[in-house]
């Protein structure tokens, strides 16, 4: 008889193995459905549904911009067009130097400071273009100095 789990302690086990590794690899998936008793099929339906969840490897940074009204209302479409042209991405896709993976997200409850967008989780509010190029400077720059 199938063992079922809560969906808070499935949750919370997907977040920490994407903690762990930046994604959630076939493999993981694999493990944990004979570690929980969790059909595959089950598991895949989860990560697949909550767009949080990645399975393959991520860019450094993972750029989320709120697709959501007060935000594309407020200058997000010119935001996220200019971000694939300068990441050289599409949405859902990973730079090919691995440094940005560009997704779009539901509100991130900043509509009041919006555009909004997220990056490794982290809020970025009131944003523009010039202000989005400064940051993308800074986070290249950062990666430049680290590798040294
Ligand atoms: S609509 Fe973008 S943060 Fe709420």
């Amino acid at each position: 008889m199938e063992r079922k789990k809560g969906t808070s302690l499935l949750m919370n086990i997907l977040h920490e193995e994407q903690d762990k590794h930046g994604y959630i690899s076939e493999q993981t998936l694999k493990k944990i459905s004979v570690d929980e008793g969790i059909p595959i099929s089950r598991l895949f339906g989860v990560v697949k549904f909550y767009t949080m969840f990645h399975t393959e490897p991520q860019g450094k940074y993972v750029v989320e911009i709120c697709g959501s009204p007060s935000c594309v209302l407020n200058n997000g479409v010119q935001l996220e067009k200019f971000l694939e042209k300068e990441i050289g991405v599409r949405i859902g896709e990973t730079s090919k130097d691995g440094m940005f993976s560009l997704y779009k997200t539901s509100c991130i409850g900043c509509c009041n400071e919006a555009p909004a967008m997220l990056i490794n989780g982290m809020p970025y509010t009131k944003m523009t273009v010039g202000r989005l190029q400064l940051l993308l400077k800074k986070l290249r720059a950062a990666s430049k100095k680290k590798k040294k």
